[in-house]
């Protein structure tokens, strides 16, 4: 059976996984890039960065993925189901080459981008959604996109079989929280940390 992964997602220390403010300025709010600032410095971002253990757990982000499931708030910024022309942060090539389930209780016809990507949009519940993406994957695993809600829910419905979080040495105070309502979460899995030079802890929950 293909696998339900998630890689690189970062928290505070407070466990924030995005700022307070989302806006089309400002994708992660109040936040700004501080989150990733760690991913952004590797060879996985950018060819002219570093190649140590950051870069080694940023690199497992794709192989072996056949398909993203992420949450409206990732896909744009707060409203943008009202504008018929959003097609996404990414350009016209986005990074996922992949099908990718937008979950939204607003779904408009598929997108087809270039590069392999086409944005489909589902009003559906976790399980039903990694249903159709487990499909769609044909046998490679499934990753989980985030943000920090909707990877709540998958993971409060028990969906999850990796997951990646990087807790960041920043104190946000305020955002969207993941952990919240998942109560000894930790005992379903095998936990590891290791500890990066960058200030970053890098956190695996394996099943
Ligand atoms: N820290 C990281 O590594 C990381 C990774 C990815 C994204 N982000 C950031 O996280 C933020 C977005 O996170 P978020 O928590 O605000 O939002 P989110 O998890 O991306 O999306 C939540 C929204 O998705 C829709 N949704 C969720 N479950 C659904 C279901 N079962 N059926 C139908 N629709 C469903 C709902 O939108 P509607 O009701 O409006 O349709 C819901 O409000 C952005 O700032 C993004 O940049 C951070």
């Amino acid at each position: 059976m293909s696998r339900v992964r998630v890689h690189n997602f970062s928290i505070s220390l407070d466990g924030f996984g995005t700022g307070d403010g989302q806006s089309l300025e400002a994708p992660f709010g109040h936040a700004g890039q501080r989150l990733h600032a760690w991913m952004f410095a590797t060879r996985f971002w950018d060819d002219a960065g570093t190649a140590g253990v950051d870069n080694a757990f940023a690199e497992r982000h794709g192989p072996g993925i056949g398909a993203e499931i992420m949450g409206a708030g990732k896909f744009g910024p707060p409203g943008w189901q009202d504008d018929p022309e959003w097609r996404g942060w990414w350009g016209p090539n986005p990074p996922f080459h992949t099908p990718v389930y937008v979950l939204t209780h607003r779904p408009r016809p598929p997108l087809e981008m270039d590069g392999g990507t086409t944005f489909h949009f589902v009003d559906a519940e976790p399980v039903d959604a990694l249903a159709v993406a487990r499909e769609a994957a044909d046998g490679q695993d499934i990753r989980i996109g985030g943000g920090a809600t909707m990877l709540r829910e998958f993971l409060a419905a028990g969906l999850v079989d990796h997951l990646h979080v990087v807790q960041v040495p920043i104190v946000l105070g305020r955002g969207v929280r993941l952990w919240d309502g998942l109560e000894a979460l930790e005992e379903q899995y095998d936990v590891e940390a290791v500890s990066s030079p960058s200030g970053v802890t890098h956190l695996t929950f394996t099943r």
